[in-house]
């Protein structure tokens, strides 16, 4: 019998699992396909961090999608348009990265405080070479992660910024006492310090923050970091820019030669599907071969964590970094007509199927990965939400982490797939089912289920050691076409629909349909 097992891959969970795998495994018939969960033996908290996130100055993603400034005709509150803060609420958006990605090692934050109109005009010359007004600046993120009841991850500039400028933004921020930079932010209107979650030191240094090595990085880290203080009680978790995709070499350096503060190494990886930059596939209209080559692409992702957090374990083997990532996501051609500055891409239920499996990954290494954030929130590369004018949509992957939301806080649960078919075309093979399970916050026991395979439903059994299962219940995201999508036309092509299903002479069989997440209960 072939068993694949999804369990805890950082530090000390993975004894626990081999255990488990060897012993837990229930009696099914040769061909089944089942899941067995041990309920009793709990992992890691699955911090809600994980479904972070990421709001750059790029395209219509903060601009127009979210900003529209408090006169616009546009329903707002303080600028941040009423339908997008309303939905974002919904799906407990826990945390927002801002103002980058590359943008941040371009952005001087005096730039974005006082009256809106003095501000100064910059180009953004990252993305598209438009004019950056910096209507939104310090304030207005702010008011826009208190609006969503999320906590604030800023991003600073090491790039073309210094020492002192970073420094500075944080006694801005978080000075509590008389100081000139306190009193300021009071004169601007923010009486009590802002609560700043997280906050980077520059963003891919290695590349557009300034084509750096390791070692150069660590050095400006270390002087850096010496001098961002804060207020105990407002002092935040303090980030440093990792590496990206195969590359251990980032996560290795900073982990063995940072000397000052550090409670995360972030990294970078998107899913493109042909894996090739200057041909990277379309976000629609694609056919078998990519939405394969899509999905095997991003379940790279469990190869890359696993690679960096044994680097993590060896050389910080008290877990106190977490290994964020944050900037995850598919990366498509952008639609035709539209401004290749501004990666505007069409989400379909391939980027949900997508979003679970990275979901079902992350979860697997819950003990090290704390934080990770999706690129980006609205109208940039796989986001939530896409909005033209007044009207806006919800998308595929919008209702994957809306799905997921019982996920959060929630404590992760081994759990062994037997059987898991492959599922091939043209020469390439994955699983055919991907799942994870946790305890939520509220006790239920929650399990999310993917089948991989466009063309076949799959059947699974479920069993919980110990536990008599009577019934499932919960939601399916599934469609006719792998590039189901909503428009708006449309926009509710595609939505979740609600899935039961019922335990039979003591055995409950989940009928998991082909293209399709699922997060149930158990019960
Ligand atoms: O998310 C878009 C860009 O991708 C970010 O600005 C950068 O960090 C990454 O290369």
């Amino acid at each position: 019998m072939q068993i694949l097992k999804t369990s805890f891959k950082a530090g000390v969970f993975s004894a626990v699992v081999l255990a488990f795998s060897a012993m837990a495994m229930p009696a099914h018939a040769a061909n089944e396909v089942s899941i067995s969960i041990d309920a009793k033996k709990a992992g890691p908290v699955i911090n809600k961090n994980i479904y972070g996130q990421f709001a750059e100055h790029l395209g219509t993603g903060i601009y127009e999608g979210m900003w529209v400034g408090p006169d616009s005709p546009i329903p707002n509150t303080k600028g941040w348009r009423n339908d997008v803060i309303g939905a974002l609420k919904k799906m407990h958006v826990p945390l927002v990265r801002w103002p980058g990605g590359c943008f941040a090692d371009e952005y001087h934050w005096r730039d974005g405080i006082g009256a809106r109109e003095s501000r100064p005009v910059k180009m953004n010359t990252n993305w598209g070479n438009v004019e950056e007004r910096n209507a939104v600046g310090t304030h207005e993120f702010f008011d826009l992660v208190d609006l969503l009841g999320a906590d604030a991850y800023v991003n600073g500039n090491l790039g073309s910024g210094s020492a002192q400028e970073m420094a500075e933004w944080m006694e801005y921020m978080t000075g509590d006492g008389k100081s000139t930079l306190a009193e300021l932010r009071r004169k601007n209107g923010r009486d009590k310090p802002f609560k700043v979650a997280f906050f980077a030191v520059g963003n891919e240094a290695w590349g557009c923050g300034g084509n750096m090595t390791a070692e150069y990085y660590t050095n400006l880290y270390n002087q850096t970091v010496s001098f961002l203080k804060a207020p105990k009680p407002y002092m935040p978790k303090i980030i440093a820019s990792g590496g990206h995709d195969d590359d251990t070499t980032w996560t290795d350096y900073l982990s063995k030669n940072i000397r000052t503060r550090v409670d995360g190494i972030s990294f970078h990886y998107y899913t493109l599907p042909t894996g090739n930059w200057s041909k990277k596939g379309l976000a629609i209209g694609f056919g078998e071969d990519q939405w394969i080559s899509t999905l095997k692409n991003t379940l790279r992702m469990d190869t890359m964590i696993k690679n960096n957090v044994a680097k993590l374990d060896k050389n910080d083997p008290k877990n106190k970094i977490s290994f964020d990532v944050d900037e995850w996501g598919t990366w498509y051609d952008v639609e035709p007509g539209t401004n290749p500055g501004f990666l505007y891409q069409q989400s379909s239920l391939r980027d949900a199927v997508v979003a679970a499996l990275n979901f079902n990954i992350f979860h697997s290494y819950a003990g090290r990965v704390r934080m990770t954030n999706i690129a980006q929130m609205v109208n940039v590369l796989q986001a939530m939400i896409l909005t033209e004018k007044d009207k806006m949509l919800l998308t595929p992957t919008y209702h994957a982490f809306e799905m997921y939301v019982p996920f959060q806080n929630a404590t992760a649960l081994p759990l062994t797939i037997a059987n898991n078919p492959e599922y091939s075309f043209g020469g390439t093979s994955i699983p055919e089912v991907s799942a994870s399970a946790a305890r939520g916050q509220d006790g239920k026991l929650y399990l999310s289920l993917v089948n991989t395979n466009p063309n076949k439903d799959v059947s699974i059994d479920i069993d919980v050691a110990g536990e008599k299962l009577t019934a499932a219940k919960g939601r399916v995201l599934t469609a006719k076409t792998m590039d189901a999508h909503n428009t708006f036309a449309q926009p509710q092509a595609i939505q979740p629909a609600s899935f039961n299903a019922t335990a039979k002479a003591g055995k409950l069989t989940v009928n998991v349909p082909a293209k399709a997440v699922i997060v149930v209960s158990l019960e």
